[in-house]
């Protein structure tokens, strides 16, 4: 009776409106999907050239061997605006599953930002099941298939009318969300609110950090055989540790790995496959990167052994100062 009045409110698809396992599948890919989206944007590197996590150096790494390359040589032209693209896309796919807005057409987009993903970041970890990209496609793939809609699109059944929407209080279908006018303005709502978080995310990402100067303090100042550079450890330390990470010249993570018998080699902890930081791994002797899972042998000009990483990780020269001890880069 006062609808003629009223201002329009959006229709949410309600939590107790699904099965515990839609609410599962809900929660946990819309509150990754916002995580993931600001972890790139609070990432102060993400935009920058030069860094080892700039979008551009991952769009080049993640395009060899992909089948998707020629879309990421494309979106690689544009890295700045794909870079953004994809954070605030996927901030607004995680907002909107949570809120149940649009919730079919956020769950289509986070399925197809998944596989995008899977095609490419994710593409060459074997096994395929240890790529994290290929279980959120198919978590989002049957998160999407929990919607009445889909499952009658599927199955060729007539979905449910509007009125009997109403009557029955059931969620609207995808073609209903699309043309609601309702939805519309839900889904405006949610660009919003994802600008306004992917700004903040922005403003809080910390500036990079400059080179420490202990190490450049710990420089001697006499020794005629004393190498050139600054100290990054001692051969003490890396022979009863493995290895010891530093900071590089430029302020990038590295290490330094013992070879046996008093050798050492140097390398940047920078994956690069897209930039996570290696760890080096005592028992297997390997540097070993957390994130997708490449190897790198250390002996052996940090060759990759395995994994998704396209190539070796830089090494830096260093030199053992026989008398100190002190290992420094030179
Ligand atoms: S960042 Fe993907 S394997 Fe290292």
């Amino acid at each position: 009776m006062s609808n003629a009045t009223s201002p329009p409110t959006v229709q949410l698809l309600s939590w107790p409106q699904q099965s515990w396992t839609a609410r599962i599948l809900r929660g946990w890919l819309g509150g990754t999907f916002v995580y993931a989206g600001w972890q790139k944007l609070s990432d102060p590197g993400f935009l920058k050239s030069g860094t080892a996590s700039y979008i551009g150096l991952q769009l080049s790494n993640f395009a060899k061997g992909s089948p998707i390359a020629p879309f990421l040589h494309a979106a690689g032209h544009a890295p700045v605006l794909a870079g953004v693209g994809t954070a605030l896309s996927e901030i607004a796919i995680g907002l909107a599953t949570l809120a149940g807005i649009l919730p079919e057409l956020a769950a289509l987009l986070g399925m197809g930002l998944s596989l995008t993903l899977w095609l490419s970041a994710t593409w060459h970890v074997r096994p395929y099941f240890l790529g994290s990209d290929s279980i959120y496609t198919i978590a989002w793939l049957a998160y999407l298939v929990s919607f009445p809609m889909v499952l009658a699109l599927i199955s060729k059944q007539p979905t449910t009318t509007t009125k009997e929407r109403a009557k029955n209080k059931t969620a609207p279908t995808l073609q209903q969300s699309l043309t609601d006018r309702r939805q519309l303005l839900g889904g405006g709502v949610i660009i919003a609110i994802s600008l306004v978080v992917g700004g903040i995310a922005s403003a809080l990402g910390k500036p990079p950090e400059k080179v420490t100067t202990k190490r450049a303090s710990a420089k001697k100042a006499s020794g005629a055989n004393q190498p050139n550079g600054t100290v990054v450890a001692s051969l003490a330390d890396v022979q009863s540790q493995g290895a010891v990470g530093f900071q590089d010249a430029n302020g990038s993570p590295a290490v330094v790995v013992s070879l046996g018998g008093g050798a050492v080699a140097a390398y940047s902890r920078v994956c690069t496959h897209a930039g996570c930081s290696v760890d080096f791994d005592p028992s297997s002797k390997q540097l070993i990167c957390p994130c997708h899972g490449a190897t790198y042998d250390p002996a052996h000009g940090a060759q990759v052994t395995g994994g998704p990483a396209p190539s070796p990780l830089s090494a830096i020269k260093v030199s053992i100062d026989k008398t100190t001890g002190e290992i420094y880069q030179v």
